[in-house]
């Protein structure tokens, strides 16, 4: 299972690809690094398990790049709420 999430590298992804990756899902962090950091990733980066993509979640083109072949997506910065996104990671995640 490969799965996007957007935002990634900020707090909320800190928790989120860990968890992730550590059920064996591959991830592809798409962050333009605008407050994010790379050191959130820990020592997940290098590893053949995530692939970290700098860009903006607005840009399409590098949205349909990373989409591609994804079969979820998990997205941070964006105006959903807490409840909602729990929501969905937990449907998701069963
Ligand atoms: N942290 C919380 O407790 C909390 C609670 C409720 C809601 N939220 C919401 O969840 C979202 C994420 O929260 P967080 O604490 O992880 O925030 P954060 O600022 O730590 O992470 C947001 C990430 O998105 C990246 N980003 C911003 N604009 C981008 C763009 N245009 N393209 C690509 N990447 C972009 C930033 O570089 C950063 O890594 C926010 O919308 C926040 O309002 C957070």
């Amino acid at each position: 299972m490969r799965v996007l999430v957007t935002g990634g590298a900020g707090f909320i992804g800190s928790h989120l690809v860990p968890e992730l990756a550590g059920r064996g899902w591959s991830v592809v962090v798409l962050d333009d690094f605008s407050s994010g950091k790379m050191e959130n990733l820990g020592g997940l980066v290098g590893s053949d398990g995530l692939r970290v993509v700098k860009g903006d979640v607005r840009d399409r083109k590098v949205v349909d790049e990373v989409l591609e072949g994804s079969m979820g997506l998990f997205i941070w910065p964006g105006s959903l709420t807490l409840p909602r996104l729990w929501t969905g990671l937990c449907s998701l995640m069963m």
